[in-house]
């Protein structure tokens, strides 16, 4: 865009947002440099401060070949004056995640905060009104980073705080009324919380215009099907088919061990069993999801790097004969619940930790049998049966079984055992962007390995998964 067309829009305020990008790569993201003349208050995150230094007189970025600064670190406010830290203690714990550091500040800025590997951590220039943070504001980890954005907003862009979830859903309802008119709409219900909360919104929109469709694909969790069919179908009332398609789905995975193509495997044939059914419908005009924004970001836009294609936006064929209707894809998981419980829905199925579009298929890695969905169907069940039992539901975010293609030696009752290896995954987070693994304690651990081992088949070692994403991601593949 051009700052023409920026002025054109009258923006309180404009976030140059982070990227993985130098800005000394060949087709680095720019701006035009008459943005700076707009008068529009600006901050520049991580990529975004380090265009602003780059660009305006004064500044300087040095390229790195290795990451300069990495992961949770502590940085101390400077300035006393600071809008952007205001409300926010002098030492405080931020994300970082940069190669590139700046090496002066443009001129007119001060510094508003160092931390031990930089002494540009944030920068401020009030008189025009320009901020920049080397860090992550927008990630858990960043303390403060809610504060400090919201500073920005309030204190320099003044904008006024007026967008509710009550409004949110008056006004999904009015554009799902619009778009959809007296048109039949298909949703892949999936019994997970995005696309449970998507079904009763779209209920209250349209009524018996909807109709659901759920896939059986045999990644499934242990008596998962039965348990949608029971709630949403029987107590919610939405008008459910169930379709049994377990045998077309290993038909087309099987062999298949790239991460990427069995999600795209799965997806794609999701869509076609969808558009069988729709075909047998009549009639069908939309196809509704619960894509996320999460799901949205991290198959990667225009700016956004693909980490992976995640399965209700990559498998999507070009040719689909239907149009989207995706209307919680700007919301973030945490609002996705807050949306469910305003909705009516009762707090254990908001709550319910998430389960991925691909399912099972993305936690037995490498190729996928029967067998070894077995095996993680009948681990992932002790883990869950440990995890109600000792109340943690609602300390984890996300727990989950994932089999290792790793074979190794064990003894059992004196036999030499040669078999596979389960890794247990229990992460904490918010919104799945980042994460923590969930600090279980001790006897939990040894009572979830010693049952996995006892009483699922081919499993002989217990491994805990001990990674935060980043850098590693959620599930394994
Ligand atoms: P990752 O592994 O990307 O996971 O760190 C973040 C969150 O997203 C879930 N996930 C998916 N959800 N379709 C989905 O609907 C997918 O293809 C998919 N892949 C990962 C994952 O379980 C975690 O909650």
């Amino acid at each position: 865009m051009t700052a023409a067309e920026i002025k054109e829009l009258n923006p309180q305020g404009i976030i140059f947002s982070g990227g993985p990008n130098s800005v000394y790569e060949e087709d680095a993201f720019t701006i035009d440099p008459d943005i700076f003349k707009l008068g529009i208050p600006i901050l520049g995150v991580c990529y975004g401060m380090q265009l602003m230094a780059h660009m305006l007189p004064g500044g300087k970025v040095v390229a790195a070949e290795h990451a300069a600064e990495y992961g949770e670190t502590e940085i101390t406010i400077e300035d006393p004056n600071t809008l952007l830290f205001a409300d926010t203690p002098k030492q405080q714990v931020v994300l970082m995640s940069h190669g590139d550091s700046i090496e002066s500040i443009p001129d007119g800025f001060t510094v508003s905060a160092t931390s031990a590997h930089t002494p540009f951590a944030a920068m401020e220039d009030r008189q025009r009104n320009f901020y920049g943070v080397q860090f992550h504001p927008e990630v858990q980890h960043s303390e403060y980073g809610m504060q400090i954005l919201k500073n920005f907003v309030d204190r320099a862009a003044q904008v006024k705080h007026d967008w509710s979830m009550d409004d949110f859903i008056d006004e999904q309802i009015d554009e799902i009324r619009q778009q959809v008119g007296d048109k039949k709409v298909l949703l892949g219900l999936s019994g997970g919380v995005d696309s449970s909360v998507v079904g009763v919104l779209l209920q209250k929109a349209i009524g018996d215009q909807l109709t659901c469709i759920f896939v059986d694909h045999g990644l499934l969790r242990k008596n998962e099907a039965q348990e949608v069919m029971d709630s949403l179908g029987g107590k919610f009332g939405l008008h459910i088919i169930k379709v049994d398609a377990q045998k077309r789905f290993l038909d087309k995975l099987a062999g298949v061990t790239d991460p990427e193509q069995k999600r795209k495997i799965i997806g794609n044939e999701f869509i076609q069993v969808f558009n069988e059914e729709a075909t047998k419908l009549n009639g069908i005009d939309y196809l509704a999801q619960g894509t996320l924004y999460t799901d949205v970001i991290e198959s990667g836009t225009d700016t956004a790097q693909t980490i992976k294609s995640h399965h209700n936006v990559g498998g999507l064929p070009e040719d689909m004969q239907f149009q989207l209707i995706e209307p919680l894809n700007t919301l973030f998981k945490d609002e996705v619940r807050e949306l469910g419980e305003k909705l009516g829905i009762p707090h254990h199925l908001v709550w319910r930790q998430p389960f991925p579009g691909p399912g099972l298929g993305i936690r037995v890695l490498g190729d996928i049998t029967e067998e070894k969905l077995e095996i993680v169907r009948e681990s992932d069940a002790i883990l869950r049966d440990e995890i109600a039992k000792h109340n943690l539901e609602d300390n984890v975010w996300q727990y989950f079984t994932v089999l290792t293609g790793v074979r190794s030696v064990g003894v059992m009752g004196d036999l030499r055992t040669y078999d596979y290896t389960i890794a247990v995954r229990a992460i904490t987070s918010v919104d799945g962007m980042t994460a923590d693994f969930a600090k279980l304690p001790w006897d939990v651990l040894e009572e979830i390995s010693r049952r996995i081992v006892n009483e699922v088949d081919h499993i002989n070692r217990v491994v805990y998964d001990i990674t935060a994403k980043p850098p590693a991601t959620v599930e394994w593949e």
